[in-house]
């Protein structure tokens, strides 16, 4: 299992590959699955903006393409600004279905070097669910 450090990494290589011309925001994610694997990606912006992909999505949708179907046990995001990145309320969605009942790990840093660990059921209470 790669370590947080590790995925940090990753997810900071991956926001170098951003396209955001539009909001000059890079943002980088690396998910990580019980199976070990790991999956990254970055936002990808467009001239008709609501159609922007977030960094998140983007990699759990990575992983989905390549016949992932373990838990998501971590996802780093990593973006070079002066704050945190915070998922975005659709991707803690995602973040959670994806979880499939565990309360992933959420490890973000910043431009200069803070890290934070939130988890999913902190992030996003009460998500919405077809039970
Ligand atoms: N963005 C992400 O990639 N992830 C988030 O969780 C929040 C926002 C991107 C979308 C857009 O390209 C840029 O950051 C500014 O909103």
């Amino acid at each position: 299992m790669k370590s947080n450090e590790e995925l940090l990494i990753i997810a900071k290589e991956a926001s170098n590959n951003s396209y955001s011309p539009y909001s000059q925001f890079p943002v980088g994610a690396c998910a990580l699955y019980e199976s070990g694997n790991t999956y990254s990606g970055c936002n990808v912006e467009n001239s008709s903006y609501g159609l922007t992909l977030c960094a998140e999505r983007n990699a759990m949708s990575n992983a989905v393409a390549n016949g992932e179907k373990s838990k998501l046990i971590k996802i780093a995001i990593f973006s070079p600004k002066s704050s945190l990145c915070f998922p975005c309320g659709a991707c803690r969605q995602w973040i959670q279905e994806f979880s499939q009942g565990y309360n992933t790990e959420i490890i973000l840093e910043d431009n200069n070097g803070n890290i934070q660990i939130f988890n999913i059921n902190d992030l996003l209470p009460h998500s919405f669910t077809l039970m």
